[in-house]
Formats: C-alpha cells, sequence, structure tokens
C-alpha cells in the first residue's frame, strides 16, 4: 500500500520546513519505503499509519523521528579518495604552515551522518601528522539527525560498514573488535566533538573554522537554502 497524496504533500512540507530538504514530485515511494521501516519499529502498519499519526499531533516526538528516517544518511569511511589525498597532499601541510605560530587548527565536518567522515579525517591526521595531534586540535562533527550522532558517538561499525572504503591497515590500527562489530579506538574517538546542528536552523554559536568539510549534503536543499549555508 502506497501513502496517498496528502500525506505525500505533508512529509514533503514538513521536510521543507524543518530541514530544508526538497523531495521531488514522484518520490512517494521514497516515502512509502523509509516510513514503512519506520512504522515497524513504531509498532504500526504502514507509512500511511505514521504520516496520520503524525498529523493528528504534529508536534510530538514522531515528528523528529520522520525527519530522521527520511533523511539519506548514505556514507562511507574515505568517501571518494581524492579529497582525502588532498587533504593529505595539499591542504594539511598548508594549514600546518599558516598556523604554526598558533598551533590550533579546528576542523568542522556538517551532515556527518554515523561518524565516517570525522573519523576518516582523523586517521589521516594520525597517520601523516601526528605532529598536528599535540596541537590544539579540534574536530567537531554536526549532524541534525540524533540517531546518527548517537552511532557516530559510538564509533561501532559493521563488516560491512568497514569494508566499504576503510584499508585494512587503517582496520588493524585504529579499531577493535567488538563481537560482529568493530569498535573505533578511544583516542580517535575523544578527537571529535558531536553536535546535533540543522544547517537550516539557528546554528548558535560555532568557533571559527580552518577547514569545513560539507559533502554529500547540500544536494537534498534549494538553491536559496544552499546560498544561505553557504
Ligand atoms: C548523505 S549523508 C552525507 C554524510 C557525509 N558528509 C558523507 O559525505 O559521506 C547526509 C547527512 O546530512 C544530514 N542532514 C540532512 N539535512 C540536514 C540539515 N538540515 N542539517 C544538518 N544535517 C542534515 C543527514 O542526516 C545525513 O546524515
Amino acid at each position: 500500500m502506497t501513502i496517498d497524496a496528502a500525506a505525500f504533500d505533508f512529509v514533503r512540507r514538513l521536510l521543507r520546513e524543518r530541514a530544508a530538504i526538497v523531495l521531488d514530485d514522484g518520490k512517494q515511494y521514497l516515502v512509502d519505503n523509509r516510513l514503512s521501516q519506520l512504522a515497524r519499529r513504531e509498532g504500526l502498519v504502514s507509512a500511511q499509519d505514521v504520516i496520520d499519526r503524525l498529523r493528528a499531533a504534529p508536534r510530538g516526538p514522531l515528528q523528529r523521528k520522520v525527519i530522521e528516517a527520511m533523511a539519506t544518511t548514505e556514507t562511507l569511511f574515505f568517501r571518494d579518495g581524492k579529497p582525502y589525498e588532498a587533504l593529505r597532499n595539499t591542504i594539511f601541510p598548508e594549514l600546518r604552515r599558516l598556523r604554526a605560530a598558533e598551533r590550533r587548527l579546528q576542523i568542522w565536518s556538517c551532515g556527518c551522518s554515523s561518524g565516517q567522515e570525522p573519523y576518516s579525517i582523523g586517521m589521516v591526521l594520525h597517520e601523516h601528522f601526528p605532529d598536528l595531534t599535540g596541537w590544539d586540535l579540534r574536530l567537531l562533527a554536526t549532524d541534525i539527525s540524533t540517531d546518527m550522532l548517537a552511532r557516530s558517538r559510538a564509533g561501532r561499525y559493521s563488516q560491512l560498514e568497514i569494508n566499504r572504503g576503510l584499508p585494512g591497515a587503517l582496520l588493524a590500527r585504529y579499531f577493535d573488535r567488538a563481537g560482529h562489530d568493530w569498535q573505533i579506538r578511544s583516542d580517535l574517538r575523544r578527537m571529535v566533538e558531536f553536535r546535533e546542528l540543522n544547517l537550516a536552523g539557528p546554528w548558535g554559536k560555532l568557533p571559527p573554522a580552518d577547514l569545513i568539510m560539507l559533502r554529500n549534503v547540500l544536494i537534498y536543499f534549494d538553491l536559496d537554502t544552499k546560498r544561505q549555508i553557504l
């Protein structure tokens, strides 16, 4: 069973207003698919039930769950390779030179999903710039999804997630076995501060950043929102 047109419009408006996420026409199947999974977790029968319940009490806790369920959280370690080569070969050497006097570096990973991005940055720093880890080095990672932030903070990954992008040598150096999963080493975990932040809402106080990783996030927003965020 798929959701009706009014339910689709409701979710579309909610996502746009609360998270700036734009859902194109014809994406009913996506809403149906993602909210059906949420329905099972909530003990409901269908995506339509989830939306009907939310419409009856729009300000309740279900609102956040619907937004989080609809956000695309696809990520992997060292995603696309090249940006991390640039960090290693160009960006961090340059930042080390520019910040040598203060010995202070602030990095921000926005839309960090389940943490692979900030931990990949952390591994580049540990592997290739051990001197920088003695600096006042701050790695802030933010996301709108509290579920994703909890996963990031836990730093625990399935074999499947590990197989997606993490070289074997880094697995051996930075992860410990945890049952069937892998746990990131605590010193890497401690490098990163995870914080909830809606890029489309008020940001509160943020430290000025030397490097911002804003990858695979703006694609979900309309042009005005992209401009505002940039
Ligand atoms: C596709 S993931 C990208 C993760 C990582 N940056 C990467 O490139 O692999 C997009 C992330 O953006 C987050 N997101 C979506 N809308 C957001 C918003 N309005 N504010 C902050 N984060 C948002 C999602 O929760 C999701 O974790």
